[in-house]
């Protein structure tokens, strides 16, 4: 099968050296790729900057942006079968893009911020995506809810949600714990390495 795998953060520039962006690694995604690669499926990782390797018999496409991972996806979309997106894209990036270093003039600046472009929520309408199709939710509080929301709005067929107010799980931890869920039930998967658990997330998504 092919498989798409996003991952990593994005980096959404304020000026030619600042950016906007998160505590993502990239670990769980890159998991997920080398997992599915193993099993000998077809596998495009579109990353934001990492410092992981790119993993063994995966096609790598490197992206900043929102944008940019946008436009990644959508130009191979219509040759997968199934879409994982592990990535944390940022929600905001800021409105304008300053030409030159930004000057400490003041004692404060307001950045003014606009929305993304949602990847996961424009993989089935308006790309018209027909495969399996994963999301991931990082929430902080009411992990289900927030979960089954994303599954019922992006249409995915899975969320895989976790807990990023754990310490020692979610952004750049080298285990996670995560809740399945499905449109009429949720499972719990124990807390393990991002690698096992990529290896029982592949064989579960594989069985969807
Ligand atoms: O990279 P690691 O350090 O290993 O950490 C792993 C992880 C915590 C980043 C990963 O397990 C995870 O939860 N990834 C999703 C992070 C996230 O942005 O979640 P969200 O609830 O804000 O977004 C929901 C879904 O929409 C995600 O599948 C996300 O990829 C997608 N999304 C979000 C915003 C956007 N503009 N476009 C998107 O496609």
């Amino acid at each position: 099968m092919n498989v798409l795998v996003t991952a990593g953060p994005t980096r959404e520039p304020i000026d030619p050296v600042r950016y906007l962006t998160n505590r993502s690694s990239g670990k769980m995604g890159y998991a997920l790729a080398s997992a599915f690669a193993a099993r000998g499926h077809h596998v495009l990782l579109v990353s934001g900057p990492t410092i992981l390797e790119v993993p063994e018999a995966v096609d790598f496409l490197r992206i900043e942006t929102a944008a940019e991972m946008h436009a990644a996806v959508e130009q191979s979309i219509s040759r997968q079968q199934i879409v994982i997106c592990a990535a944390a894209v940022a929600d905001y990036r800021p409105a304008m893009v300053a030409a030159q270093k930004i000057k400490k003039h003041d004692e404060s600046l307001i950045l003014e911020l606009v929305r993304t472009v949602d990847i996961l929520g424009s993989i089935r309408q308006p790309m018209g995506f027909t495969g399996k199709l994963i999301g991931f939710a990082a929430e902080t509080e009411r992990l289900e809810e927030h979960a089954r929301e994303k599954l019922l709005g992006k249409g995915c067929d899975l969320i895989i949600a976790n807990d990023v107010s754990q310490p020692g799980i979610g952004f750049d931890a080298n285990e996670n714990k995560v809740l399945l869920v499905y449109r009429d039930h949720s499972v719990s998967l124990p807390q393990s390495s991002k690698s096992h658990l990529a290896e029982e997330l592949a064989n579960i998504i594989l069985n969807i």
